[in-house]
Formats: C-alpha cells, sequence, structure tokens
C-alpha cells in the first residue's frame, strides 16, 4: 500500500504543471504571416504585397493609423516582442525592413539572402527568424545590431515558420510538398522531418499549439492524374503529431472540402489559434470565406465545425487572433481592408480599408478572378486559376492534361512571350475562356453568349477572337500578361553580371555549333512570335506516348529557371544538366554531344544565372492587354 502522502505529492505537482501549462497561451506572432497583432493587443500591422507598403491599425478605435512604403511584395511582418518595432520580409528586394510603429518611419533595411517570405521573433524580441523561399534556408538574427547569426539549410522552397512553444525549435514547410521540418535551435540542425501525402502542396504557412505537441498546416491537394472541376485541386488541413513517438503516422489530414456539408471552399491560405487553443480559424482565398473550428484533443479527429462557414471580403490572405481572444482579424488582400469578427458570434465587427493607394483597377479585379473559384470562373467550387498558378509561379507539377503530360509554366514575362502553351495552341489570354467553361473549371464564363465550339485537339482558340467581348476577360488577361521580371537569378553576380563559370557557359550557349541562341533569342531567351508562328521538333515529343498535339513545341522563355524544374512540356529533365544530355539523345535540340562534363556544367550554370539583367518591358512582340509603366502606352 501506499502511503497517503506519497500519493498527494505527485498529484499536487501535475496541478501545479497543468497550471503552468494553463497559462501557455498562442502568441499572433509566432507563426508568420502578414499580419501581426502586438502582445498588448492595440495595434495591428499588416504587409500590403501589392501596395509595397505595411498598414496600421489602431485595435482600440479600429481605425488605420498610418501606413509606411517597406518595398515590393512585403510577405511577412512580426512585432519584435512588446515593443514599439516592427519588422518586415520583403520578398522581391531580398530585405528586412524595421519600421518604428510610433513615429511610422523606416528606420533600417538589412540586406538579406533571396527571398524571404515568413518571419517571426522571439518573444522577447531579441531574435528574428526568416524563411527564404528559394534556395530553403533559414536565417537568425539578433535585433540589436542586425547582426545574421546563422544560416540554416532545411530544403527546397520552404515557406511557413513558426516558434515552438519553448523557443527551442522552429517548424518550417515544404511549399511544394506540404512537409514539416524540426530545426533545433540548440545546434542549428533539422532533426525531424514529417511527410505528407504525395499530392500535398502550397503550404505556406503553419500553426502550433502551447501544450500539446501538434502543427495545423492549411494547403491544398494537386491531383495531377485528374483533370476534372473536381477532383484536381483538393483543400486540406494536416495536422501533425510533432512528439517523436507519436502513435501511427503521426499525421491526420482532414479534408475541407466536405465540412460545411455541400458548400466547398478553395485554397486554404492561412490558419490561426485562439491565445487559449480552443478555437482555430482557416481562412480560403478562392471562396472568400472561413471556418471556425474547435480544437478536439482526441488525437484523431482534430478539429470539428463550428457554425456556418463565414463569409469574408474578396481574396482572404491572413488571419489573426487578438491577444484576448475576443475578436479574429481577417485580411481581405482584394478588398485592401481587414475586418474583424466576433470569436464566439462569428459577426462582423469592423471593417478598416488598409491601402491609400490602390494598384490598377482592372489589374485588381483581373488578380480577384485569377484568385476566384467562386462563378463566374467555376461552378463546382474546387479550382482557381490562383491553385496551380500561385501569384504566377508554378505549382511545381506536371499535369495528365488530355493533351498529354504538360507540366506547368511560371507565368513571368509572358505579356512579351506569346503564343500560349507548350504546343502554341493560344495566341491570346482570353483564350482562356476554353479552360474557365471547360471540364477543369466548369464556369459559366466571362463573355456573354457562346464561343466557337471546341472540337478534339484542333486549336480553335487561336481562330476565336475573344479580346474586347468582355470586361472581366481583358481584366484577367491584364492581370496575367502583368507578371514582369522582378527579381534576377540569385546566380547572377548583380545586374548585367555573371560569374566566370557562367560567362564561359554563355560562349557556349551563344556559339553557333552549339546553336542554342537561334531558338532561344531576344531578351525573353526565345523566338516566340505573335506573327510568324515558330514551333520546333526538338526531340522531345515522343517520350510521352500520351501525346495528342504533335511532337512541336513553342520555345519557352529561359527567364527564372533556376526555381522551375522539373523541365521540359513533359517535365522529364529533373535537372538543367539532363535537359541538354540524357534529353537530347540525338542532338536535336541544340548539339550538345560533343561538350565535355564541364562544358555542360558551364552551360547549365549560365542558364541558372538568367535572369542577369532586367529585359525591356516593351519588345515588337509584346501584347496589349497588360499594365504599362506610365508614359509606356
Ligand atoms: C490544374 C492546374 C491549372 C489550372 C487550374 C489553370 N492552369 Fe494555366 N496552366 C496549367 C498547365 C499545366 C499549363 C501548361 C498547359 C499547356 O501548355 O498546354 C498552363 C498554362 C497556362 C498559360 C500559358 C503560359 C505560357 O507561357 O505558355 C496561361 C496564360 C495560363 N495557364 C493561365 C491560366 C488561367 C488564366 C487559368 C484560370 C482560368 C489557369 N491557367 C488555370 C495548369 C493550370
Ligand atoms: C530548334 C530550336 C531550339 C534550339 C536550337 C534549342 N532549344 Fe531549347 N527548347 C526549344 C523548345 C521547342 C523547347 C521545349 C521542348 C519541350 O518542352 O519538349 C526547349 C526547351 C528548353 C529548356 C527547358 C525549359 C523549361 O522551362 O522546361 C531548356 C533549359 C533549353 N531549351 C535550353 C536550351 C539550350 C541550352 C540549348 C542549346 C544547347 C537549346 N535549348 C537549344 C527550342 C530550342
Amino acid at each position: 500500500m501506499i502511503e497517503p502522502r506519497k500519493r498527494l505529492y505527485p498529484t499536487i505537482l501535475c496541478i501545479l504543471l497543468g497550471l503552468l501549462e494553463q497559462t501557455q497561451v498562442v502568441r499572433a506572432g509566432s507563426s508568420n504571416s502578414l499580419m501581426d497583432i502586438n502582445p498588448s493587443g492595440t495595434l495591428l500591422a499588416v504587409a500590403n504585397p501589392d501596395c509595397g507598403t505595411v498598414s496600421l491599425v489602431d485595435l482600440s478605435t479600429r481605425m488605420k493609423k498610418g501606413e509606411i512604403p517597406v518595398g515590393k511584395k512585403p510577405e511577412g511582418v512580426t512585432f519584435l516582442g512588446a515593443g514599439k518595432l516592427l519588422a518586415v520580409a520583403v520578398f522581391s528586394e531580398d530585405v528586412l525592413v524595421l519600421v518604428d510603429t510610433e513615429t511610422q518611419k523606416v528606420i533600417k533595411r538589412i540586406a538579406c539572402a533571396d527571398e524571404p517570405y515568413g518571419i517571426v521573433s522571439s518573444a522577447t524580441g531579441d531574435r528574428v527568424w526568416v524563411t527564404h523561399d528559394y534556395p530553403g534556408k533559414v536565417s537568425e538574427w539578433e535585433t540589436v545590431g542586425w547582426t545574421r547569426l546563422r544560416e540554416i539549410p532545411v530544403a527546397s522552397f520552404v515557406r511557413g515558420l513558426a516558434m515552438s512553444p519553448d523557443e527551442k525549435s522552429l517548424f518550417v514547410t515544404g511549399f511544394y510538398n506540404g512537409r514539416l521540418h524540426k530545426v533545433d535551435l540548440a545546434s542549428g540542425v533539422v532533426v525531424d522531418e514529417w511527410k505528407g501525402h504525395s499530392t500535398d502542396n502550397l503550404s505556406r504557412s503553419l500553426v502550433v499549439h502551447p501544450r500539446r505537441p501538434k502543427a495545423y498546416l492549411p494547403h491544398v491537394r494537386s491531383r495531377i492524374e485528374v483533370i476534372d472541376g473536381s477532383g484536381s485541386i483538393f483543400p486540406q488541413i494536416t495536422v501533425y503529431s510533432t512528439n517523436k513517438d507519436a502513435p501511427g503516422t503521426r499525421r491526420a489530414s482532414v479534408p475541407m472540402d466536405n465540412f460545411n456539408g455541400v458548400l466547398v471552399v478553395t485554397n486554404p491560405w492561412e490558419a490561426a489559434l485562439t491565445p487559449d487553443a480552443t478555437g482555430l480559424f482557416v481562412i480560403y482565398s478562392a471562396t472568400d470565406d472561413m471556418n471556425a473550428c474547435r480544437v478536439i484533443d482526441d488525437d484523431y479527429r482534430e478539429i470539428e465545425g463550428r457554425g456556418n462557414l463565414i463569409q469574408v471580403g474578396k481574396n482572404p490572405r491572413a488571419v489573426r487572433v487578438s491577444p484576448d481572444g475576443k475578436t479574429v482579424w481577417v485580411y481581405a488582400a482584394m478588398d485592401f481592408a481587414v475586418q474583424g469578427f466576433d470569436t464566439q458570434s462569428l459577426r462582423s465587427v469592423a471593417k478598416v480599408v488598409v491601402c491609400d493607394k490602390l494598384p490598377d483597377e482592372q489589374w485588381v479585379h483581373g488578380k480577384y478572378l485569377f484568385g476566384s473559384s467562386r462563378q463566374p470562373m467555376s461552378g463546382p467550387r474546387w479550382v482557381s486559376c490562383f491553385s496551380c498558378h500561385p501569384d504566377g509561379l508554378t505549382d511545381g507539377r506536371v499535369w495528365h492534361n488530355p493533351e498529354g503530360l504538360r507540366k506547368t509554366p511560371p507565368l513571368f514575362g509572358m505579356g512579351h512571350t506569346h503564343p500560349l502553351h507548350w504546343s502554341a495552341d493560344r495566341d491570346e489570354v482570353q483564350d482562356f475562356e476554353y479552360t474557365i467553361r471547360g471540364r477543369l473549371m466548369q464556369g459559366r464564363g466571362l463573355i456573354n453568349g457562346p464561343i466557337p465550339n471546341k472540337r478534339g485537339f484542333t486549336p480553335t482558340e487561336r481562330k476565336a477572337d475573344l479580346a474586347g467581348r468582355s470586361k472581366d476577360l481583358d481584366a484577367l488577361a491584364i492581370y496575367s500578361n502583368s507578371f514582369e521580371v522582378e527579381t534576377l537569378s540569385p546566380y547572377s553576380e548583380g545586374p548585367g553580371k555573371l560569374s566566370e563559370k557562367a560567362k564561359r557557359g554563355k560562349i557556349h550557349f551563344e556559339s553557333p555549333t552549339v546553336g542554342c541562341a537561334t531558338c532561344h533569342s531576344g531578351p525573353y531567351f526565345t523566338d516566340s512570335n505573335l506573327k510568324v508562328a515558330k514551333v520546333h521538333d526538338v526531340g522531345t515529343g515522343l517520350s510521352d506516348k500520351t501525346e495528342q498535339m504533335g511532337t512541336k513545341y513553342d520555345t519557352p522563355s529561359l527567364i527564372g529557371l533556376y526555381r522551375t524544374a522539373p523541365y521540359l512540356h513533359h517535365g522529364k529533365a529533373q535537372t538543367l544538366e539532363a535537359v541538354l544530355t540524357t534529353n537530347n539523345p540525338d542532338d536535336r535540340h541544340g548539339k550538345t554531344s560533343h561538350l565535355s562534363k564541364e562544358e555542360i556544367q558551364e552551360l547549365g550554370e549560365f542558364l541558372k544565372s538568367l535572369p542577369y539583367e532586367f529585359p525591356p518591358r516593351q519588345t515588337a512582340n509584346s501584347v496589349k492587354y497588360r499594365l504599362m509603366k506610365t508614359g509606356e502606352k
């Protein structure tokens, strides 16, 4: 028999530990987001990627307090502890910007590695960590002198970032695979990794439970074998069990498509836990809505729905809960506004417009349509253009299209490189009315009335002149054609400069014997031309038995290749070297067989360095429907 006293001590200890645990709450700033709220709950900061600013909202008056220009595409923002300073990750400029929220001035710009995306700070604000999407690492900074302490390689393409509650480790998500990586901060190495489902994609944020070993990742699933409005893209919340010896798979993935009965949601983009971690809010950027969920501690269902799906503003991109747990804030990016909802009643309590100077109106409308899976873009509500072309990037997938295997191309520079599609079967973005009305999206479409009927694989689209027939469709074209080349390759050595190795590669590229520049010509490295159709058989067409469009392809632009593997229309080349060697056995794709291994590497180095200078925004082949810079018209 155990003495009563011996029994009592552990019980008291348990209660005390329990109480201590109860005080562990979720800080809004412990995970990456476009929004953060300071610990006292008086100030909300929101980064506006399309305005290049950070806005401050006074949460006691619920009024905009100011807007501070920070640079091109801020993607993350975090308060430094309880103080007045704010750190911002500016994606397209490779800088961290420090803002004083009292004077509303930028007080420091700190050069950092490429593509800073997510940013979080320690609770005291003495340290900051940043994810760098490409090449896939985390940088660590001290915030007194802003020296970089470490750069920790994690995996390729990392975006989501969250602090563990004990601040001893960081959790990082893989953008293109939904994997979770745990970085131990004492040793600075990745100590654990959780794999998602093979179809998991576009995982750019996560939140971590303060007391239980759980990480919640919103993301999509891209089912490349299925080209169908209700089978290609799925909305998921994956809940990873982050203790090492969790039973079973260490992963529960909750399908959000049937979470609200028949109402499908699209593109889960971010989630937020309430401070006490009893509630989880999830926003869906393509259906303009939000789920309120209860967190269940059962290691099985993990979350359950609460109330109806909540309608929010256009294109929600961020969600955070106030430190008192009373208000959930949503950033409706295409309304350029933050909205507050009561966390209990789920009623709307505030809406604050946060940007003064909005981008071009048609461009904004086009961006909204591109990111929407609601009518007139899609009937079944599963798929938006954005689901495969997130912010103009590739989704990294090779789709099993009816016409054959097709890698999703990035859209940067596209306003100058028409015709469109690998087989050049479209000559204007307005032709994507066929995609909207087709099996993939099953939308009503943006043109009133019928369009020429498409039969089989004949390129009807090239003959159908759809430009100018619908303001909405023209807006979609303006948005899609305006992804200009804004950043140089990290492999270039500054504007106009190449490394010695890349310089040698450039000589091979331009040599008449090797012949690359005959097709990959001009500032966008393509001979694509709207007036003279030029497609080439470079010997790559026969390896895919499902090909229906012939073996001639449009010459792709080579800009940004360093971050767009796999290569070729069918994605069968994993590396640039593989394009030039195993995928070019008969020298039909330039003459490469006589090149030594070293020369191939030099050529590869040159290709990876593109762009090393900014291409012009006006060429003889530039299209009309795109954003012009002032004076260009
Ligand atoms: C299921 C994924 C998916 C969806 C959804 C999707 N696309 Fe695409 N997109 C692709 C793939 C794959 C290709 C390459 C197809 C080809 O070349 O035949 C492509 C090619 C393109 C291109 C051609 C780029 C170039 O340089 O040749 C444009 C423009 C484009 N898509 C725009 C859109 C628009 C607009 C929408 C929405 C109406 C959309 N896409 C929806 C996957 C998708
Ligand atoms: C006859 C015209 C032609 C020549 C010459 C040529 N290319 Fe290409 N290139 C193309 C075409 C067409 C494609 C698309 C083929 C496909 O996807 O199957 C392509 C695709 C590529 C790609 C893949 C791009 C991507 O985004 O997937 C790379 C890289 C490339 N070429 C580099 C080169 C290099 C380097 C050379 C010289 C050794 C070269 N090309 C010579 C026409 C040409």
